[in-house]
């Protein structure tokens, strides 16, 4: 049996650019479990990821976001994605939707055959759950291996004390087991990183 690779670097989206965003803070403590592994983690300023409306004409010319090409970088120095991502109307943000739009257009793409975790943190008692099944659909499409099980944070905004821990520890605990379960996932995938 071949040996392993070490997970060297995780991507972290956040999918909101709001100030006091839940998904920023379930997106931290992911981090901070990653980093607690020596895994680097790149977790971009999601308002840097402010691109325009995709347009193909533009990507003919050539007038591709430089963000969408850091990206693209600093996504095909990764071995895996998390994305903690916000429900709007049952679905994923339409700026989300517009990143991803953007970076499945590079050859070759970092996205195919990438490990992806989703989470959500949602205001609701349901948590986001149906905006998730909705973000693995582009995935999909793209050759992503989306880990079968994602994280629901309901009733978000009640659900972090002042220094941004999960309150509620069995869930803290959920998200830990699932974190290292999916970590498991992703050595087994040995995506290729440059
Ligand atoms: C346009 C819009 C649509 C929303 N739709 C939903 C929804 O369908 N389901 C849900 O659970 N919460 C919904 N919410 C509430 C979000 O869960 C809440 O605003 C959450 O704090 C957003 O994530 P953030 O804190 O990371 O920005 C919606 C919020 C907005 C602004």
């Amino acid at each position: 049996m071949t040996e392993k690779q070490p997970i060297k670097q995780a991507t972290i989206i956040y999918a909101s650019a709001r100030k006091e965003s839940l998904n920023r803070k379930l997106a931290e403590i992911v981090r901070q479990k990653l980093l607690a592994q020596n895994i680097l983690v790149e977790m971009p300023d999601y308002a840097t990821l402010d691109m325009p409306s995709f347009n193909d004409d533009a990507r003919h010319a050539g007038k591709i976001p430089p963000m969408a090409e850091k990206l693209r970088h600093i996504l095909q120095a990764s071995n895996c994605l998390i994305i903690a991502s916000p429900e709007y109307n049952w679905s994923f943000p339409g700026s989300l939707k517009n990143v991803i739009d953007w970076i499945s257009h590079f050859r070759p793409t970092s996205l195919e055959e990438m490990p992806i975790f989703l989470l959500s943190a949602s205001t609701s008692n349901r948590g986001g759950v149906a905006g998730l099944m909705q973000l693995r659909v582009p995935f999909d499409a793209l050759g992503a291996y989306v880990f079968p099980s994602a994280f629901t944070l309901g009733d978000a905004a009640q659900a972090f004390d002042k220094q941004g821990n999960i309150k509620d520890k069995s869930q803290e605990k959920a998200l830990e087991e699932m974190l290292n379960r999916f970590l498991i996932f992703v050595k087994k995938t040995q995506k290729n990183i440059s």
